[in-house]
């Protein structure tokens, strides 16, 4: 790819204060614009530490990460501006409704009267939740609660959306409904980084992905063309268990 990349990471570290190993060992990663790029590994392979870094949330103890030009040690806050953040975790107001809850993290984000009713109309409406949209956030199925997660963090129309985890132990409706979302707002623009231990879903879903495994990263490209140069692979799985001699556990 000739272009400049939208996001740049380099020699990247992350150690907890009370871990005795690197959460994030030397990472080094291009995104570019308009890609939509999985990091995939096991569980407490480093995604969230790494997501969280990009996101502006945790702090590295070394490397740097660019994103649209901006480093983010020094340019937090213009950064927040230009990105959007889905966290794993519901962080929605079980007692508001999912209009409410919306309109709340629209005002955050300084929107406000009818374009921001627009907004929310159009986006419960993408992601099929029009109907109980006037009910109390505890009465949603997880999938549900984390479809409207989800429009909480994309309201703003951030130019780079990242997700951690947006389709983990939710119903196969809910997944299909965010993943096909996802696949419409990208092709409108927007460059989409999203977690995953779900191989299979990203080997289908993503331009590029990189396997991250103990914070390195051990296998990146396009899944068709990682899949085809591997001999005896048939799937993203199945190159992480010839890399690893471990099987994925889920
Ligand atoms: N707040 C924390 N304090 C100490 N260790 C942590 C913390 N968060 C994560 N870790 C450790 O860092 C490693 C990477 O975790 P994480 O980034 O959450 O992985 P993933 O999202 O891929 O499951 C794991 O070994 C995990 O136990
Ligand atoms: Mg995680």
């Amino acid at each position: 790819m000739k272009q400049n990349p939208i996001i740049k990471i380099t020699n990247l570290n992350k150690q907890y204060r009370d871990a005795n190993k690197p959460a994030v060992d030397g990472l080094n990663l291009n995104i570019y614009p308009g890609e939509i790029f999985g990091l995939l590994g096991p569980n407490g392979a480093g995604k969230t530490t790494t997501i969280s870094m990009l996101c502006t949330h945790l702090k590295p103890n070394s490397g740097s990460i660019i994103i649209n030009g901006k480093e983010v040690s020094t340019q937090q806050t213009a950064i927040r501006k230009e990105i959007g953040f889905v966290p794993q975790d519901i962080a929605l107001y079980d007692k508001l409704t999912a209009r409410e809850n919306l309109r709340f993290f629209g005002n955050m984000f300084g929107m406000k009267g009818k374009v921001l009713k627009d907004k929310i109309n159009y986006w419960l409406k993408t992601f099929g939740l029009q109907e109980k949209s006037g009910k109390q956030i505890k009465t949603y199925s997880g999938g549900m609660k984390r479809r409207v997660n989800l429009i909480a963090g994309l309201l703003h129309e951030p130019k780079i959306l990242f997700l951690d985890e947006p389709t983990v132990g939710i119903d196969v409706q809910s997944k299909n409904i965010i993943i096909e979302s996802l696949k419409e707002i990208n092709k409108k623009g927007t460059t989409i980084i999203y977690t995953s231990h779900h191989m299979d879903e990203a080997e289908h879903f993503c331009s590029r992905i990189a396997i991250i495994d103990y914070g390195k990263i051990i296998a990146k490209g396009e899944p068709r063309k990682l899949i085809d140069d591997c001999e005896e692979c048939e799937n993203l799985e199945s190159i992480f268990l010839k890399l690893t001699g471990r099987k994925l556990r889920d």
